[in-house]
Protein backbone atom coordinates (compact mmCIF):
# COMPACT_ATOMS: atom_id res chain seq x y z
CA UNK A 1 0.00 0.00 0.00
CA UNK A 2 3.09 2.27 0.76
CA UNK A 3 4.20 1.31 -2.60
CA UNK A 4 1.21 2.33 -4.33
CA UNK A 5 0.44 5.22 -3.06
CA UNK A 6 4.47 6.15 -3.57
CA UNK A 7 3.63 5.19 -7.46
CA UNK A 8 0.39 6.83 -7.73
CA UNK A 9 -0.25 9.27 -5.05
CA UNK A 10 -0.06 12.74 -5.92
CA UNK A 11 3.38 14.49 -6.97
CA UNK A 12 2.42 18.26 -7.70
CA UNK A 13 5.12 19.73 -9.65
CA UNK A 14 7.51 17.57 -9.14
CA UNK A 15 8.03 14.58 -11.77
CA UNK A 16 7.35 11.14 -10.31
CA UNK A 17 10.41 9.17 -8.55
CA UNK A 18 12.27 6.67 -10.95
CA UNK A 19 11.56 3.12 -9.50
CA UNK A 20 15.36 2.45 -10.75
CA UNK A 21 16.79 4.37 -8.43
CA UNK A 22 14.63 3.24 -5.50
CA UNK A 23 15.59 -0.32 -6.31
CA UNK A 24 19.51 0.57 -5.83
CA UNK A 25 18.87 2.51 -2.64
CA UNK A 26 17.07 -0.67 -1.31
CA UNK A 27 20.11 -2.62 -2.39
CA UNK A 28 22.41 -0.38 -0.73
CA UNK A 29 20.62 -0.47 2.20
CA UNK A 30 20.70 -4.52 2.49
CA UNK A 31 24.10 -4.79 1.71
CA UNK A 32 25.49 -2.09 4.55
CA UNK A 33 23.16 -3.85 6.87
CA UNK A 34 24.19 -7.63 5.84
CA UNK A 35 27.78 -6.37 6.06
CA UNK A 36 27.27 -5.13 9.61
CA UNK A 37 25.30 -8.52 10.71
CA UNK A 38 28.46 -10.31 9.40
CA UNK A 39 30.81 -8.44 11.01
CA UNK A 40 29.08 -9.09 14.08
CA UNK A 41 29.13 -12.60 13.26
CA UNK A 42 32.50 -12.56 13.31
CA UNK A 43 33.06 -10.33 16.10
CA UNK A 44 31.42 -12.54 18.23
CA UNK A 45 33.06 -16.00 17.22
CA UNK A 46 35.96 -14.07 18.48
CA UNK A 47 35.50 -11.18 20.32
CA UNK A 48 39.35 -10.39 20.38
CA UNK A 49 39.90 -9.80 16.79
CA UNK A 50 40.81 -6.00 15.69
CA UNK A 51 38.66 -4.54 13.16
CA UNK A 52 41.15 -4.97 10.40
CA UNK A 53 41.19 -8.73 10.92
CA UNK A 54 36.98 -8.61 11.03
CA UNK A 55 37.55 -6.89 7.96
CA UNK A 56 39.66 -9.16 6.17
CA UNK A 57 37.51 -12.56 7.04
CA UNK A 58 34.77 -10.58 5.97
CA UNK A 59 36.18 -9.49 2.32
CA UNK A 60 37.54 -13.35 2.50
CA UNK A 61 34.34 -15.30 3.12
CA UNK A 62 32.15 -12.90 0.77
CA UNK A 63 34.57 -13.27 -2.23
CA UNK A 64 34.65 -17.41 -1.68
CA UNK A 65 35.39 -19.36 -5.07
CA UNK A 66 31.79 -20.21 -4.63
CA UNK A 67 30.37 -16.51 -4.69
CA UNK A 68 29.53 -16.65 -8.29
CA UNK A 69 26.36 -18.86 -7.54
CA UNK A 70 24.42 -15.40 -6.13
CA UNK A 71 24.95 -14.12 -9.89
CA UNK A 72 21.51 -15.96 -10.36
CA UNK A 73 19.42 -14.85 -7.73
CA UNK A 74 20.76 -11.26 -8.04
CA UNK A 75 19.87 -10.69 -11.51
CA UNK A 76 16.44 -12.41 -10.71
CA UNK A 77 15.36 -10.47 -7.32
CA UNK A 78 16.72 -7.50 -9.33
CA UNK A 79 14.44 -8.34 -12.39
CA UNK A 80 11.51 -9.05 -9.94
CA UNK A 81 12.03 -5.96 -7.75
CA UNK A 82 11.40 -3.71 -11.19
CA UNK A 83 8.81 -5.83 -12.10
CA UNK A 84 6.73 -5.29 -9.14
CA UNK A 85 7.22 -1.81 -9.65
CA UNK A 86 5.87 -2.10 -13.52
CA UNK A 87 3.08 -4.13 -12.21
CA UNK A 88 2.15 -1.81 -9.32
CA UNK A 89 2.25 1.36 -11.46
CA UNK A 90 -0.21 -0.44 -14.43
CA UNK A 91 -2.82 -1.85 -11.68
CA UNK A 92 -4.84 -0.62 -8.95
CA UNK A 93 -3.37 -1.88 -5.38
CA UNK A 94 -6.36 -4.56 -4.89
CA UNK A 95 -5.60 -6.04 -8.30
CA UNK A 96 -2.08 -6.54 -7.72
CA UNK A 97 -2.27 -7.59 -4.45
CA UNK A 98 -4.43 -10.72 -5.61
CA UNK A 99 -2.77 -11.69 -8.24
CA UNK A 100 0.56 -11.72 -7.05
CA UNK A 101 -0.88 -14.23 -4.50
CA UNK A 102 -0.07 -16.47 -7.55
CA UNK A 103 3.68 -16.59 -6.26
CA UNK A 104 2.18 -18.88 -3.68
CA UNK A 105 1.85 -21.82 -6.11
CA UNK A 106 4.68 -20.88 -8.24
CA UNK A 107 7.06 -21.57 -5.19
CA UNK A 108 5.37 -24.59 -4.18
CA UNK A 109 6.23 -25.80 -7.82
CA UNK A 110 9.72 -25.03 -7.71
CA UNK A 111 10.11 -26.22 -4.79
CA UNK A 112 9.05 -29.91 -5.70
CA UNK A 113 11.24 -29.13 -9.08
CA UNK A 114 14.55 -28.02 -7.92
CA UNK A 115 14.59 -29.45 -3.70
CA UNK A 116 12.35 -32.65 -4.66
CA UNK A 117 9.69 -31.16 -1.83
CA UNK A 118 6.65 -33.91 -1.48
CA UNK A 119 3.01 -32.40 -1.11
CA UNK A 120 0.56 -34.24 0.26
CA UNK A 121 -2.70 -33.92 -1.89
CA UNK A 122 -3.85 -32.25 1.07
CA UNK A 123 -1.12 -29.93 1.29
CA UNK A 124 -2.37 -29.20 -2.39
CA UNK A 125 -5.81 -28.07 -1.70
CA UNK A 126 -4.48 -25.72 1.44
CA UNK A 127 -2.20 -24.00 -0.95
CA UNK A 128 -4.87 -23.48 -2.67
CA UNK A 129 -7.30 -22.45 -0.38
CA UNK A 130 -4.21 -20.21 1.02
CA UNK A 131 -3.92 -18.62 -2.38
CA UNK A 132 -7.53 -17.85 -2.69
CA UNK A 133 -8.17 -16.84 0.92
CA UNK A 134 -5.44 -14.46 0.63
CA UNK A 135 -6.99 -12.94 -2.34
CA UNK A 136 -10.34 -12.96 -0.96
CA UNK A 137 -8.87 -10.82 1.96
CA UNK A 138 -7.18 -8.13 0.05
CA UNK A 139 -10.38 -7.45 -1.82
CA UNK A 140 -11.06 -3.88 0.08
CA UNK A 141 -13.78 -2.25 0.10
CA UNK A 142 -17.49 -3.23 -0.04
CA UNK A 143 -18.07 -4.96 -3.63
CA UNK A 144 -21.27 -5.18 -4.64
CA UNK A 145 -22.86 -7.40 -7.33
CA UNK A 146 -23.23 -4.80 -9.55
CA UNK A 147 -19.35 -4.43 -9.63
CA UNK A 148 -18.73 -8.16 -9.80
CA UNK A 149 -20.79 -8.00 -12.40
CA UNK A 150 -19.00 -5.24 -14.49
CA UNK A 151 -15.20 -6.75 -13.67
CA UNK A 152 -16.05 -10.38 -14.87
CA UNK A 153 -18.09 -8.87 -18.57
CA UNK A 154 -15.07 -6.88 -18.80
CA UNK A 155 -12.82 -9.57 -18.25
CA UNK A 156 -14.86 -12.09 -20.84
CA UNK A 157 -15.04 -9.36 -23.16
CA UNK A 158 -10.91 -9.53 -23.36
CA UNK A 159 -11.20 -5.83 -21.17
CA UNK A 160 -8.71 -5.62 -18.13
CA UNK A 161 -10.46 -3.25 -16.38
CA UNK A 162 -7.51 -1.27 -14.65
CA UNK A 163 -5.38 1.11 -16.09
CA UNK A 164 -2.45 -0.16 -18.42
CA UNK A 165 -3.89 -3.43 -17.17
CA UNK A 166 -2.21 -5.84 -19.28
CA UNK A 167 1.20 -4.95 -19.16
CA UNK A 168 0.73 -4.89 -15.91
CA UNK A 169 -0.61 -8.69 -15.57
CA UNK A 170 2.27 -9.52 -17.36
CA UNK A 171 4.24 -8.18 -15.00
CA UNK A 172 2.80 -9.60 -12.52
CA UNK A 173 2.57 -13.36 -13.34
CA UNK A 174 6.00 -12.41 -14.86
CA UNK A 175 7.26 -11.53 -10.92
CA UNK A 176 5.18 -14.34 -9.09
CA UNK A 177 7.43 -16.64 -11.87
CA UNK A 178 10.74 -15.32 -11.08
CA UNK A 179 9.45 -14.89 -6.55
CA UNK A 180 9.19 -18.66 -6.89
CA UNK A 181 12.29 -19.71 -8.88
CA UNK A 182 14.87 -17.38 -7.11
CA UNK A 183 13.29 -17.77 -3.21
CA UNK A 184 13.70 -21.34 -4.04
CA UNK A 185 16.74 -21.06 -5.92
CA UNK A 186 18.08 -19.22 -2.49
CA UNK A 187 16.86 -21.38 -0.17
CA UNK A 188 19.05 -24.46 -1.91
CA UNK A 189 21.80 -22.59 -1.93
CA UNK A 190 21.92 -21.13 1.95
CA UNK A 191 21.15 -24.62 3.39
CA UNK A 192 23.65 -26.53 1.49
CA UNK A 193 26.04 -24.58 3.00
CA UNK A 194 24.99 -22.76 6.24
CA UNK A 195 27.46 -24.83 8.10
CA UNK A 196 30.45 -23.32 6.39
CA UNK A 197 28.74 -20.14 4.91
CA UNK A 198 26.89 -17.82 7.16
CA UNK A 199 23.58 -16.38 6.02
CA UNK A 200 24.52 -12.94 6.48
CA UNK A 201 27.98 -13.46 4.27
CA UNK A 202 25.15 -14.79 1.72
CA UNK A 203 23.26 -11.81 1.75
CA UNK A 204 26.22 -9.07 1.82
CA UNK A 205 27.41 -11.56 -1.85
CA UNK A 206 23.49 -11.38 -3.22
CA UNK A 207 23.33 -7.35 -2.14
CA UNK A 208 26.83 -6.97 -4.07
CA UNK A 209 25.66 -8.87 -7.02
CA UNK A 210 22.34 -7.26 -7.53
CA UNK A 211 23.76 -3.63 -7.36
CA UNK A 212 25.27 -3.94 -10.86
CA UNK A 213 22.23 -5.02 -12.87
CA UNK A 214 20.46 -2.25 -10.62
CA UNK A 215 23.29 0.62 -10.99
CA UNK A 216 24.06 -0.64 -15.09
CA UNK A 217 20.57 -1.91 -16.42
CA UNK A 218 18.21 0.13 -14.06
CA UNK A 219 19.65 3.60 -13.35
CA UNK A 220 21.86 4.18 -16.25
CA UNK A 221 20.84 2.32 -19.50
CA UNK A 222 17.22 2.85 -18.89
CA UNK A 223 16.65 6.24 -16.84
CA UNK A 224 19.97 7.48 -17.29
CA UNK A 225 18.71 10.46 -19.76
CA UNK A 226 16.43 11.29 -17.19
CA UNK A 227 18.52 11.16 -14.29
CA UNK A 228 20.71 13.93 -16.09
CA UNK A 229 18.03 16.20 -16.84
CA UNK A 230 16.34 15.93 -13.31
CA UNK A 231 18.80 14.18 -10.71
CA UNK A 232 19.21 11.09 -8.81
CA UNK A 233 16.41 11.81 -6.29
CA UNK A 234 14.08 13.65 -8.09
CA UNK A 235 10.72 12.80 -6.73
CA UNK A 236 12.02 12.00 -3.31
CA UNK A 237 9.78 12.42 -0.48
CA UNK A 238 8.82 10.75 3.24
CA UNK A 239 6.63 7.85 1.11
CA UNK A 240 9.67 7.54 -0.96
CA UNK A 241 11.93 7.10 1.73
CA UNK A 242 9.49 5.41 3.55
CA UNK A 243 9.04 2.42 0.70
CA UNK A 244 12.40 2.15 0.72
CA UNK A 245 12.72 1.30 4.09
CA UNK A 246 10.15 -0.71 3.96
CA UNK A 247 11.48 -2.79 1.06
CA UNK A 248 14.92 -3.03 2.69
CA UNK A 249 13.65 -4.37 5.41
CA UNK A 250 11.29 -6.74 4.01
CA UNK A 251 14.40 -8.14 2.04
CA UNK A 252 16.44 -8.75 5.30
CA UNK A 253 13.49 -11.02 7.10
CA UNK A 254 12.66 -12.85 4.10
CA UNK A 255 15.79 -13.92 4.06
CA UNK A 256 16.16 -15.22 7.75
CA UNK A 257 12.84 -16.69 6.98
CA UNK A 258 14.12 -18.40 3.72
CA UNK A 259 17.53 -19.99 5.87
CA UNK A 260 15.54 -20.95 9.22
CA UNK A 261 12.51 -22.08 7.87
CA UNK A 262 11.78 -22.37 4.25
CA UNK A 263 9.59 -20.33 1.14
CA UNK A 264 6.63 -22.27 1.60
CA UNK A 265 6.09 -21.15 5.27
CA UNK A 266 7.59 -17.57 4.62
CA UNK A 267 4.19 -17.45 1.89
CA UNK A 268 2.25 -18.54 5.20
CA UNK A 269 3.72 -16.35 7.27
CA UNK A 270 3.40 -13.33 4.88
CA UNK A 271 -0.69 -14.61 4.21
CA UNK A 272 -0.64 -14.63 8.20
CA UNK A 273 0.36 -11.05 8.61
CA UNK A 274 -2.11 -9.89 6.10
CA UNK A 275 -4.83 -11.51 7.90
CA UNK A 276 -3.16 -9.94 11.31
CA UNK A 277 -3.56 -6.73 9.69
CA UNK A 278 -6.77 -6.76 8.73
CA UNK A 279 -7.78 -8.13 12.51
CA UNK A 280 -5.63 -4.90 13.76
CA UNK A 281 -7.20 -2.46 11.47
CA UNK A 282 -10.93 -3.55 12.34
CA UNK A 283 -9.74 -3.35 16.40
CA UNK A 284 -7.53 -0.33 16.28
CA UNK A 285 -9.27 1.79 13.63
CA UNK A 286 -12.63 0.33 13.67
CA UNK A 287 -12.43 -0.40 10.07
CA UNK A 288 -15.50 -1.97 9.28
CA UNK A 289 -15.70 -6.43 8.67
CA UNK A 290 -16.93 -7.31 4.94
CA UNK A 291 -18.26 -10.48 4.80
CA UNK A 292 -15.83 -12.02 1.72
CA UNK A 293 -12.75 -10.22 3.53
CA UNK A 294 -13.26 -12.38 7.60
CA UNK A 295 -14.44 -15.37 5.13
CA UNK A 296 -11.05 -15.02 3.45
CA UNK A 297 -9.60 -14.32 6.65
CA UNK A 298 -11.44 -17.61 7.78
CA UNK A 299 -10.08 -19.83 4.90
CA UNK A 300 -6.72 -18.25 5.39
CA UNK A 301 -6.47 -19.90 9.10
CA UNK A 302 -7.96 -22.96 7.67
CA UNK A 303 -5.31 -23.32 5.04
CA UNK A 304 -2.72 -23.49 7.59
CA UNK A 305 -4.52 -25.74 10.14
CA UNK A 306 -5.02 -28.09 6.95
CA UNK A 307 -0.82 -28.10 5.41
CA UNK A 308 0.73 -27.82 9.05
CA UNK A 309 -1.44 -31.09 10.33
CA UNK A 310 -1.43 -34.15 9.16
CA UNK A 311 -3.96 -37.11 9.42
CA UNK A 312 -1.90 -39.17 12.51
CA UNK A 313 0.40 -37.69 14.63
CA UNK A 314 0.69 -34.10 15.45
CA UNK A 315 3.45 -32.17 13.80
CA UNK A 316 4.83 -28.88 14.70
CA UNK A 317 5.07 -26.10 12.29
CA UNK A 318 9.15 -25.08 12.57
CA UNK A 319 10.22 -28.66 12.33
CA UNK A 320 8.54 -28.36 8.71
CA UNK A 321 11.26 -27.85 6.79
CA UNK A 322 13.81 -30.12 8.17
CA UNK A 323 11.19 -33.06 8.18
CA UNK A 324 10.19 -32.47 4.39
O1 LIG B 1 7.61 -11.38 -3.04
P1 LIG B 1 8.72 -12.21 -2.53
O2 LIG B 1 8.47 -12.81 -1.20
O3 LIG B 1 9.29 -13.15 -3.53
O4 LIG B 1 9.86 -11.11 -2.33
C1 LIG B 1 11.08 -11.43 -1.84
C2 LIG B 1 11.80 -10.13 -1.58
O5 LIG B 1 12.81 -10.38 -0.66
C3 LIG B 1 12.46 -9.52 -2.82
O6 LIG B 1 12.21 -8.15 -2.82
C4 LIG B 1 13.93 -9.79 -2.63
O7 LIG B 1 14.72 -8.76 -3.16
C5 LIG B 1 14.03 -9.85 -1.12
N1 LIG B 1 15.10 -10.73 -0.63
C6 LIG B 1 16.21 -10.15 -0.06
N2 LIG B 1 17.22 -10.92 0.45
C7 LIG B 1 17.13 -12.27 0.38
C8 LIG B 1 16.01 -12.88 -0.19
C9 LIG B 1 14.99 -12.07 -0.69
O8 LIG B 1 16.30 -8.93 0.00
N3 LIG B 1 18.12 -12.98 0.87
Amino acid sequence: MVMHSSRNGPTGSQPRYLASTAVLLVEVIKLLASLTLASNDMCKSNPRRSPAEIAALVYRSVFAHDCWKLVIPAALYTLQNSLVYVAISNLDAVTFQVTYQLKILTTVLFSIALLGRKISSRQWMSLILLTFGVALVQVSGPISTEDWRERLSSLMQGEIPVSSGFKGLMAVIAASLTSGLTCVYFEKLVKDSLDSVSLWTRNVQLSFFSLFPALFIGVLWQDGASIAQNGFFAGYGPIVWLTIALQALGGLVVAVCIAYADNVAKNFAASLSIVVCYAASAILFRTPLMLHSTGGAAVVLLAMYLYTSRPGPRVMLLPMSKER
